[in-house]
């Protein structure tokens, strides 16, 4: 599971898919990243260090089948702001 403080509120559905997609799609996983740091978990907000956001976004990426990148999700904002949510085709 992503995490236990995600897991009680959402399983893994909530994650995937084309509504997940369509919703951060031309997004960067910097986005994604800022807007879990600022509102999830929803009881308590950025309670969780800098690299389980960053995981969680990958397990976002794994989950929705998207190339895997080279090693860990860094939690550097530049490098994130690099990497772009985009449909496949
Ligand atoms: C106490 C319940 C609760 C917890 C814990 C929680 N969430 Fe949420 N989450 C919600 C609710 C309710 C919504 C939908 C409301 C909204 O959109 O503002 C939501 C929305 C989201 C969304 C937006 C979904 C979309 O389609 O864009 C994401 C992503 C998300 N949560 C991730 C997480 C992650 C990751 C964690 C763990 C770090 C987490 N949530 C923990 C209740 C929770």
């Amino acid at each position: 599971m992503v995490s236990l403080s995600c897991a009680q509120c959402h399983g893994p559905a909530d994650f995937t898919g084309d509504s997940f997609l369509s919703a951060w799609e031309a997004s960067t996983a910097l986005d994604l990243f800022s807007q879990l740091q600022k509102t999830m978990p929803m009881d308590t907000p950025g309670s969780l260090p800098p690299q389980d956001y960053a995981d969680i976004v990958a397990y976002f990426f794994r989950a929705n089948a998207f190339p895997a990148g080279k090693g860990e999700l860094p939690t550097d904002r530049e490098q994130l702001k690099l990497i772009r949510i985009e449909q496949k085709k």
